[in-house]
């Protein structure tokens, strides 16, 4: 009797460790990618598994998402008069029917600028540490008032934009309800990075799988798999639930487009190391949001795989983690059916009604 009870009352123990440890990750919570899954080792380093994405995105305990914020961020973000002519919402180089990003090469905005940069997803930005391909802005909340000043994105002053927004009496109330102020620039990017938070790539047939579904995807992309994992060396740099380790590299990406050269998060950090180093872009509904690469170099996913599978491109500063992969022509096939059992369950998108 007594053993057994001093059991069962290790047993609770054992429970209230437990329980405290997951109190604990929550409280580190900000970050719970890394927590999610045991490590893999790839190549002689262990990095995070990729696996199914926490229930919830990271939110700053000052920008709590609810729905009347979200509302009126969905609003603002398909809103064309944010920009100077009118014309440019934040849809409109991140649209909703190709993945939330942008099929053309690199980016065209106000009176027909060519923007040096390849329009990234909007998908499971929440979960991202840093925003843009060099992660110049720390935040959402931060990186969406960059677009609406850019001359060459949407072109309008903040004033003009807060000016324009406070004559329409739509905004003037919600802005009310929500923040309980006027119209104003740190509201904005508020409810805006608040409706990011809800454009989520998730349920993909790869979540599935590894959530216990075996036949949810092909044979051919649980090869792919495989090879992501092993042979391909992806989850180095493509590891967590979101398939980005939140890091920068040189992958030594034929430069197109109008820069001549772009030096990637050298230019926020000034180390020589990061020149020409890009964040390692999330894998989740990749299917969706062709042309690849910060510059919209390659057209397709085979491009991108051959170019890979070549050891990336001639750079000086290339990243040591990129080699040449030998990967067989059935391998490369096989890994582009599982890029595509990444897609997520489409979300049921209705275009906000603008006030
Ligand atoms: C003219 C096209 C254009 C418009 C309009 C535009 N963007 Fe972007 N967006 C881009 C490009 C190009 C980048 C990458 C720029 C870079 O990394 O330097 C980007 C980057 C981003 C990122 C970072 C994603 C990541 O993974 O790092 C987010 C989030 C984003 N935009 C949201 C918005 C929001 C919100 C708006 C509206 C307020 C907006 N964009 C308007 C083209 C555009
Ligand atoms: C050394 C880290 C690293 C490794 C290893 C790596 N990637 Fe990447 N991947 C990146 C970075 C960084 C970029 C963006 C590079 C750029 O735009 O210049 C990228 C871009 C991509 C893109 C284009 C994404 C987009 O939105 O445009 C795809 C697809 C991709 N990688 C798939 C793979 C696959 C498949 C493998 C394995 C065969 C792999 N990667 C291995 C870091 C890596």
């Amino acid at each position: 009797m007594r053993q057994r009870r001093l059991m069962d009352g290790s047993r609770t123990w054992l429970v209230g460790l437990f329980g405290l440890l997951i109190v604990a990750a929550i409280a580190l919570g900000q970050r719970p990618a890394l927590l999610a899954s045991d490590p893999v080792v790839v190549d002689g380093t262990a990095v995070p598994d990729i696996g199914p994405l926490p229930t919830s995105v990271p939110m700053p305990p000052t920008n709590l998402n609810y729905k009347a914020k979200v509302d009126l961020g969905k609003q603002l973000y398909f809103d064309g008069r944010l920009s100077k002519s009118g014309a440019i919402s934040c849809a409109f180089c991140h649209n909703p029917g190709t993945g939330f990003a942008d099929p053309r090469q690199t980016s065209i905005g106000i009176g027909g600028g060519v923007g040096g940069r390849q329009s990234p997803t909007v998908y499971n930005t929440g979960f991202n540490h840093v925003q843009f391909w060099d992660g110049r802005a720390a935040s959402l909340e931060e990186q969406a008032i960059g677009p609406i000043h850019n001359p060459i994105e949407m072109g309008e002053t903040h004033e003009n934009v807060v000016a324009k927004l406070s004559k329409i009496k739509g905004y003037r109330e919600q802005f009310q309800a929500v923040f309980g102020t006027d119209v104003n620039l740190q509201g904005l990017a508020e409810a805006i990075a608040a409706y990011e938070r809800t454009v989520i790539s998730t349920d993909s047939d790869f979540d599935k799988y590894v959530t216990g579904n075996k036949r949810a995807m092909t044979e051919s992309a649980i090869r792919g798999m495989a090879v992501f994992k092993g042979k391909g060396r992806c989850l180095l740099c493509h590891n967590g639930p979101n398939f980005t380790d939140n890091q920068f590299h040189n992958l030594g990406v034929p430069q197109v487009g109008p820069l001549k050269e772009d030096l990637g998060r050298y230019n926020v950090t000034r180390d020589e190391r990061d020149k020409g180093a890009l964040k390692t872009p999330t894998l989740r509904s990749i299917a969706e949001t062709a042309p690849y690469m910060h510059d919209g170099a390659f057209a397709t996913l085979e491009a991108t795989v051959d170019f890979l599978d070549e050891g990336g491109g001639a750079n000086s500063n290339l990243s040591p983690l990129i080699k040449k992969q030998g990967l067989s022509k059935g391998e490369k096939t096989d890994l582009i059916e599982f890029l595509k059992a990444l897609s997520g369950e489409p979300i049921k998108f209705v275009m906000p009604k603008l006030p």
